[in-house]
């Protein structure tokens, strides 16, 4: 079954809560919180997404999927998991070490929020195969961390499927996630490589009716 995170990066502003209750009675799985420090990456929303996402939690009980592209992930833990989220992501590439990615994955799993790893479009997904029996899921960038509105990069579609035939061949119950670019052309290519949770920003909330084109991206 294929879920929806709908990433509420774009979100017009002012148009904040008829997006956020437009969302909720379309039925989206996740709301996708995009966090970003503005030195992992260019842009900063640190302060914005949480503000938003204590909002979506006081009036949603939508689970709260939560992308940490940030470098001090240790602050970004402790501060998103006031919001209650159902997962919280953060990015390899902003860890010093495997012992970094390890303390995090503990952390987060401590307070009872499961836990994802992402990896931008340069990593090579064989970097991470060593924390996949320790985590929920894995957030396979398809476009370059930063901003929405980007283009799928196609040759992540390949990473995709060797990392669904790595956890088929070892036994690894993980979540994959698709995180960029995702509309109703580039949607099927990623579900067939065995991606099973879709982030849509830009698609979603500049279609007219949310409710059309998440069940549309949702078809297997
Ligand atoms: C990019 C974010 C994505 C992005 C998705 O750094 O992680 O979640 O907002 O937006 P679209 O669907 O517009 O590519
Ligand atoms: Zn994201």
């Amino acid at each position: 079954m294929v879920e929806i995170s709908t990433s509420i990066l774009s979100v017009i502003k002012g148009e904040e809560s008829k997006t956020f209750f437009g969302l909720e009675k379309a039925k989206t799985d996740y709301f996708h919180i995009d966090v970003m420090d503005g030195k992992f990456v260019k842009k900063n929303t640190y302060n914005k997404m949480l503000e938003y996402a204590s909002y979506i939690k006081r009036i949603s009980n939508l689970p709260l999927d939560v992308h940490l592209m940030i470098e001090d992930i240790d602050k970004g833990i402790e501060d998103f998991l006031a919001v209650e989220p159902n997962i919280i992501t953060f990015h390899y590439e902003a860890c010093k070490d495997k012992e970094e990615v390890m303390n995090h994955i503990k952390k987060i799993k401590e307070n009872n929020c499961k836990v994802g790893l992402s990896i931008k479009p340069e990593t090579n997904i064989e970097e991470i195969y060593e924390f996949l029996p320790y985590i929920h899921m894995c957030l396979v960038m398809t476009v370059e961390p930063g901003k929405g509105g980007q283009t799928l990069l196609t040759e992540m579609v390949d990473k995709i499927s060797k990392l669904k035939k790595y956890i088929a061949e070892n036994n690894v119950e993980i979540d994959i996630e698709a995180d960029g670019g995702i509309n109703l052309k580039t949607a099927d290519a990623v579900k067939d490589a065995g991606a099973n949770i879709l982030v849509a920003g830009t698609a979603i909330l500049m279609a007219n009716d949310y409710k059309v084109i998440i069940d549309e991206l949702r078809k297997k």
